[in-house]
């Protein structure tokens, strides 16, 4: 069997990182065709990687779609702001869509894109990878079998850890909602999804408080420099600090930021990109902080908690039955099943995972690549659709929390978008 083709839209972390290796490993099954992604030097990377002709290689999203269909699948990785055009294009164009999450920072682009990922009848799945882990998949599978009975409450903790929220969402590419999108729905519509997922039930209201509380000027030491590197008074005392951070343990992350990860690389680049800049003094406004209540359409109840201020990165879930109680720990792969009548706990270890996100990122692509071949007959597990359902969740959450806290009824927020 000849394996399926795909281009890659917006070759930097994602692109190149979390979907397109699957191809260098499983040749036999997908193949890199073309790119478009307009820094240069992650272009030729890109395209010494995957053996690419240089006549498949593109500055722009437009300029590729000029040349019509070339390929079965578009991966689509652009940031968040850049998702919407180049999707409906692409679907117009017949291509299935493997998008990256969020699907717009608008809803009704998100509606949008799943009406017209139905009306070309093409498969459009969002990168909601936690649902193709063990850890989440085998979850769903305790509660749907009916382990724990019937669901009362969830409870889940997205801990950032205080480091990535520096890197990510003080400095980085998601620190700006009106550049990239509100917390909730960049990083956190993997929790409403996982949550949407695992219940399997429709949300009926939410709620939601947050906020920024501590990467903001006021919290600046005294006389600190806008860029670390300027001479910072606090850099000792100050775990934020730019060139003590990015040249020591968080070096691993300059490669998000320089495609030089030499020593004199990364301080030039610290000279030259937001990723030098004091945490107290960027351009951000996205919360390091914000809990989100959920009640569902058979009473159940869930409570989600993201905290930047965490020391690992992790996602720590308990799910309470009236039968027994799922715990689990992403970081640790682990979760514990208990049986209230046998008073059992029944404890599964999964084995380490091969890719990025739990397994999730791999897991992702070779589902979407047995999908395509049953479009129609079978949803995506990461449908459009089904995602719509949680991106919704996370635009209801956001508005809640700028309204003081106020109940949003999900139905009634759709229905605000449709009857428009
Ligand atoms: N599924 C997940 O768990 C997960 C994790 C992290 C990020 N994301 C999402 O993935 C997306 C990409 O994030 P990233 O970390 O790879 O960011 P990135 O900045 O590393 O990559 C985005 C790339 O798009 C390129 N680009 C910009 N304009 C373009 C155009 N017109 N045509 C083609 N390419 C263009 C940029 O040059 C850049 O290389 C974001 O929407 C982000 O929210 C998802």
């Amino acid at each position: 069997m000849q394996p399926k083709t795909a281009i890659v839209i917006g070759a930097g972390d994602r692109g190149a990182r979390a979907y397109a290796p699957y191809a260098l490993e499983y040749p036999n099954e997908l193949k890199i065709v073309a790119v478009a992604e307009p820094n240069k030097e992650r272009r030729i990377k890109f395209k010494d990687t995957h053996g690419l002709p240089a006549k498949n290689c593109f500055s722009s999203w437009q300029d590729m779609m000029d040349r019509g269909k070339i390929a079965d699948i578009a991966i689509i990785c652009t940031l968040d702001r850049f998702h919407f055009q180049p999707t409906i294009k692409a679907l117009e164009l017949g291509y299935h869509v493997l998008l990256e999450k969020p699907m717009s920072p608008d809803p009704k682009e998100c509606i949008e894109m799943a009406r017209v990922a139905k009306k070309y009848n093409r498969q459009l799945t969002i990168c909601h990878v936690l649902r193709y882990t063990e850890f989440w998949s085998t979850i769903k599978k305790v509660i749907s079998d009916g382990k724990i009975g019937k669901v009362a409450s969830l409870q889940l903790n997205e801990n950032v850890e205080v480091m990535h929220m520096s890197h990510s969402f003080v400095r980085g590419n998601w620190n700006n909602k009106e550049k990239s999108s509100p917390m909730i729905l960049q990083k956190s519509c993997h929790d409403m999804d996982i949550i949407s997922y695992i219940l399997d039930k429709k949300c009926e209201r939410i709620s939601s408080y947050g906020s920024l509380m501590h990467f903001k000027e006021e919290n600046a030491p005294k006389d600190a420099p806008g860029r670390c590197l300027d001479g910072c008074p606090a850099e000792l005392e100050c775990p934020f600090h730019a060139g003590r951070y990015y040249l020591g343990e968080g070096r691993g992350w300059a490669r998000k930021f320089t495609e030089d990860t030499t020593r004199e690389g990364i301080i030039k680049a610290l000279h030259e990109t937001p990723y030098g800049r004091c945490v107290y003094q960027s351009d951000n406004n996205v919360v390091d902080h914000q809990v989100v209540n959920m009640e569902f359409e058979d009473g159940a109840t869930a409570i989600f908690s993201m905290c930047g201020f965490t020391r690992e990165q992790t996602r720590i879930v308990q799910i309470m039955g009236t039968k027994g109680e799922i715990r689990g720990n992403m970081e640790e792969n682990s979760i514990s099943i208990y049986d209230f009548l046998t008073k059992h706990e029944t404890i599964i270890k999964f084995d380490n995972p091969v890719s990025g996100h739990g397994g999730g990122d791999n897991g992702i692509v070779r589902t979407f690549l047995r999908e395509i071949d049953k479009v129609g007959e079978t949803e995506s597990v990461s449908s459009a659709a089904g995602s719509l359902r949680s991106h919704l969740m996370a635009f209801a959450a956001e508005k809640s929390r700028l309204n003081s806290g106020s109940s949003i009824e999900l139905d009634d927020y759709y229905n605000s978008f449709i009857e428009k």
